[in-house]
């Protein structure tokens, strides 16, 4: 499987986070996602807000709260602000009909949780993510206790599930919820929105990590163009 967070500028990436968060305005309640992409989103939001951007946010894991903190952006919660006005988050792939595959850091559960709440739903990718059908793996976050069982429901619905392993800690990923990842690797998705419904179903599945209700796509490209996909 792909590495994951690799270090180092992406100029695509950088302009297609710095593109969303021109989106953001004033007294807006904003979802801040998960990842490499998402994090110079945070980072320019951040800069505006230097600047006197007056926004409240939401964020979907320690990763973008660490950051958000950092930049200076005020945070609330979901709790206090059910009903956000725009969510930007990344993807690990998106398909011709904006449906979208996430989860590569392990957040896709309050990352979904949050594209969800928000009125407006923008994933910020470079063009490497893009690809006619879904065929990436769809990460499962998983119950601990019901491991083997979500396993076999893979196999049983032709998949090959793979439990995520922690990169600098014996054992597995544990998610920012205290649950495990399952990797279910399931060929060519042919209608993301069936195959959604069937991982719902699977007990002992908290979430998956197809989305089927992104908005807008802001790609960006190797000469700093941004394609915006909706
Ligand atoms: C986090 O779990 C993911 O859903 C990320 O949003 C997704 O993997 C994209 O990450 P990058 O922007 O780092 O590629």
């Amino acid at each position: 499987m792909k590495e994951r967070n690799p270090t180092g500028e992406s100029p695509e990436k950088k302009a297609a986070g710095i593109a969303a968060a021109d989106l953001v305005q004033d007294g807006m309640v904003v979802g801040l996602g998960t990842g490499s992409t998402t994090a110079y989103t945070i980072a320019e939001l951040g800069r505006r807000v230097d600047e006197g951007l007056d926004i409240l946010a939401v964020v979907t894991s320690y990763q973008s709260e660490m950051l958000a903190i950092q930049t200076g952006i005020t945070l609330t919660s979901l709790a206090e602000h059910p009903n956000l006005d725009i969510a930007i988050d990344g993807a690990d792939q998106i398909d011709k009909g904006l449906n979208v595959i996430k989860g590569g850091g392990a957040a896709h559960t309050r990352e979904k949780v949050v594209s969800r709440s928000a009125e407006r739903f923008v994933v910020v990718a470079d063009e490497s993510k893009y690809s006619e059908q879904l065929n990436h793996y769809v990460p499962l976050e998983v119950l601990p206790y019901a491991k083997e069982y979500v396993s076999q429901q893979v196999c049983r619905i032709g998949g090959k599930p793979e439990l995520r392993l922690a990169a600098r800690k014996d054992g597995p990923v544990i998610t920012d919820n205290g649950n495990f990842v399952i990797d279910a690797s399931l060929g060519t998705i042919e209608n993301p929105v069936v195959t959604a419904a069937i991982l719902s179903q699977v007990a002992g599945v908290v979430e998956h990590g197809i989305f089927t209700n992104v908005d807008e796509v802001y790609i960006g490209k190797k000469d700093g163009s941004v394609e915006i996909m909706a």
